[in-house]
């Protein structure tokens, strides 16, 4: 069956209707159609007659594309915002028992069942507020065992087509449990959670910074993934500069993440090998930082994108709209820039050339929305403004 929208503004994100007066490729009274999850027209109202049956919105886009979030998680960590606020830091966190030690113990104690049931509550809170893909990632079961409850989890929300489509990515390097020193954790990871790994995430990250993981014990196992099929996104310079940027280009990394701590040979590494900066500035503005280098990266030319980093500690949102509204006011990116980092430049970084935009023959993620103007869409409002929200054809947020 042939479905679709009609819209006074259809933004394509389509790099060959964009210029610099249009930049998001828009079209003016324009029409979307799909059929069979694909998209088989995308033009002006005029161009497609049987468009009258469509519902008529004010704003389409592609579906958005959240790369960076660590939605799989369980339990409650509200008291550590508190801490902060009070000026604590990860250390004062850590010896109440909090972080993501907190996290891993919620994850042992909760079932296969009670964890799934949790993040595909999640997803769909996520779908409401335009979310059509979602990269999530394990990293709180820190244990061979629990790693594997969670990517089975996320396995099974990825078998659901109610939810947004998921990239599932193992986040090998975390934090170090209880019991194992720094060898012996790594040796495991190798040993036990990488291979079992593989058959479940299609990528692999870790947290590279000071008191976090090294340049070394993130070569060693991110080398091993990719040498198993595995594509490679790392967590770099949140805290500090430790040489993560050079890193993740060296490693041939789809994306390097968080980046308020990086210098111009870090820019330069990530330009030259096509690796792009994901942004996470909702953990920035939680944790009181100052923005990454934003003019540096672009001038460089590396390829920005904007994520939730949805996670119980640094990011409590489940909200992608709000962190392009915090990209915009924090960040200095413009609205057209944001909208892109979490669209068209989120799909490539998570190696997807089927989304992102609104194209003829690419997959039907689409988002109908009740504001006029996607600058409307950044402001910080805070509330879900879909009127439809389509993945794969399948309308699973529907209120037209
Ligand atoms: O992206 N930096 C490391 N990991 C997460 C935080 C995880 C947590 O606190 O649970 C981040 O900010
Ligand atoms: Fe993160």
């Amino acid at each position: 069956m042939i479905s679709g929208f009609r819209a006074s503004r259809i933004l394509t994100l389509d790099p060959s209707l964009s210029h610099k007066e249009n930049p998001l490729g828009a079209i003016e009274h324009g029409c979307v159609a799909f059929e069979s999850g694909r998209i088989t027209f995308v033009g002006n109202i005029v161009d497609y007659k049987e468009s009258r049956h469509f519902p008529l919105v004010p704003l389409v886009t592609p579906g958005l594309i959240d790369a960076h979030t660590h939605a799989c998680w369980v339990g409650s960590r509200h008291d550590e915002y508190a801490i902060r606020m009070a000026g604590g830091d990860y250390r004062d966190i850590a010896a109440r028992g909090g972080g993501i030690i907190a996290s891993s113990r919620a994850i042992a104690s909760a079932t296969e069942a009670d964890i799934g049931h949790t993040l595909r509550a999640r997803l769909l809170r996520m779908a409401a507020l335009g979310v059509t893909t979602c990269e999530v990632k394990s990293g709180y079961g820190l244990l061979p065992e629990l790693e594997l409850k969670q990517l089975r989890a996320i396995a099974n929300a990825a078998a659901d087509r109610s939810l947004p489509s998921i990239v599932s990515t193992f986040l090998a390097l975390h934090s170090i449990p209880a019991g194992y020193s720094r060898t012996s954790y790594i040796a495991t990871v190798l040993a036990e959670t990488l291979p079992a790994a593989v058959g479940l995430a299609q990528f692999v990250d870790a947290y590279v910074d000071e008191n976090a993981f090294t340049i070394d014990e993130a070569r060693l196992v991110a080398s091993a993934a990719r040498a198993n099929g595995l594509g490679v996104r790392l967590h770099v310079g949140q805290f500090a500069d430790v040489g993560g940027a050079e890193l993740a280009a060296e490693l041939g990394a789809l994306s390097a993440d968080h980046l308020e701590h990086v210098l111009g040979r870090g820019i330069e590494a990530l330009a030259a090998a096509g690796t792009a900066a994901c942004l996470l500035p909702v953990a920035s503005f939680t944790l009181g930082q100052s923005p990454p280098p934003v003019a540096a990266l672009r001038a460089a030319r590396v390829p920005l994108v904007v994520a939730s980093d949805a996670n119980p500690g640094t990011a409590p949102t489940e909200s992608l709209p709000l962190a392009l509204a915090l990209a915009v006011r924090l960040y200095g990116l413009t609205p057209e820039e944001a909208l892109i980092g979490a669209t068209r430049n989120a799909a490539s970084s998570l190696g997807l050339s089927d989304r992102g935009m609104l194209q003829i023959g690419m997959r039907a993620d689409i988002v109908a929305w009740d504001l006029a103007h996607e600058h409307a869409l950044i402001q910080p409002w805070g509330t879900p403004r879909t009127r439809a929200v389509v993945v794969e054809g399948n309308a699973i947020v529907n209120i037209v």
